[in-house]
């Protein structure tokens, strides 16, 4: 089995190492080779038919800045290069264009490819499209670590809840904004808990995408598509963020026994994000940068799961478990 990774930030890496950890593992399950036949950041790209060292490739990245040593103009030009199987496109999202990401799933989907992502951007702008892409050429395109990181929610909600009418999910589905609303509710000022978080390596690249709802608005686009089957895009949520919340506000949600967060709703015609009161013991009253998500269905009832919603191996444990779905489906 071949894979070439794109994007080689925190997940890229994360997932490089993962695979080190697990290649004996997955190796014997399958009785094949598990080789990253080509790896490729912003700027750089490196290819193999041979297999490239995973941890190599992110010491060079941790001395250097670059995965490789040479430089790419298209990103595509480099996928039509390298010999692989399974792409694992987790460059950085893009929620206004899709960016790179779009290219490059397009790309692998088109040249009949299995495709993993983390990517929000391509599956908030394009799910459809790309499912119908995916479907059309038999790819297999799984993208459980989209929404939530390491916890389980698309995958949990379509296969281990496949008999349930699933009525509605809302959740907290941003660290970055939990994590300052949780210092808020200490007293810490909101700049000050921001800088935090950025610190932590868990906002995106611009911030603002945390903070004004955006990344919380791809993730509940993503389970409206994925889990409810509706054909919404990002700009379909309605959406307010954490910025216009004042100290006042969280003394006066404490005074009632309350707190603030930022939930997402999704269900056959809610498509939401904003801040909400949630009173405190209530499970979508957790504090910190854990992720959580009330999963309700008719027969099950209420479902609740929660985990780490960033980080290099927490979420490239969700791209993991994408990987065997799809090495089994493969071997089946
Ligand atoms: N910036 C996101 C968060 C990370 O703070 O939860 C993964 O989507």
């Amino acid at each position: 089995m071949r894979i070439f990774i794109c994007g080689f930030g925190t997940v890229g890496q994360g997932f490089a190492e993962v695979i080190a950890q697990r290649r004996e593992f997955l190796e014997e399950r399958y009785g094949c080779p598990v080789l990253i036949t080509g790896a490729m950041d912003s700027r750089t790209y490196v290819i193999d038919r041979d297999g490239l060292d995973p941890i190599a490739l992110v010491d060079r990245k941790k001395v250097t800045g670059r995965v490789g040593e040479d430089e790419y103009s298209d990103s595509v030009d480099v996928l039509e290069q390298a010999a692989y199987d399974i792409l694992v496109e987790v460059s950085p999202t893009d929620v206004k264009t899709g960016g790179a990401g779009l290219r490059n799933i397009t790309h692998a989907l088109e040249s009949g490819k299995d495709v993993i992502t983390v990517n929000k951007g391509p599956l908030a702008l394009k799910f459809h499209d790309l499912i119908t892409l995916a479907k059309r050429n038999r790819c297999k395109f799984r993208f459980e670590g989209s929404v939530g990181g390491a916890m389980p929610i698309i995958n949990l909600c379509r296969e281990n809840l496949r008999g349930e009418r699933i009525e509605s999910i809302r959740g907290i589905f941003n660290g970055t904004c939990n994590f300052i609303l949780s210092k808020m509710d200490k007293g810490q000022p909101f700049d000050q808990a921001l800088k935090e978080a950025q610190q932590m390596g868990y906002a995106e690249t611009d911030p603002t995408n945390d903070i004004e709802g955006y990344d919380s608005a791809c993730k509940v686009a993503i389970l409206a598509n994925s889990v409810f089957g509706r054909n919404v895009t990002f700009d379909d949520v309605r959406i307010t963020g954490i910025t216009g919340i004042t100290d006042e506000a969280i003394a006066l949600a404490a005074s009632r026994n309350m707190v603030i967060r930022l939930i997402g709703e999704v269900s056959e015609t809610k498509l939401e994000v904003g801040p909400r009161l949630v009173p405190r013991g209530h499970p979508l009253s957790i504090s910190g940068t854990l992720n959580t998500a009330q999963i309700i269905s008719d027969l099950a009832g209420p479902i609740t799961v929660s985990g780490r919603g960033a980080g290099r191996i927490e979420t490239a444990s969700a791209i993991l478990s994408d990987l065997i779905s799809i090495m089994d489906e493969r071997t089946e």
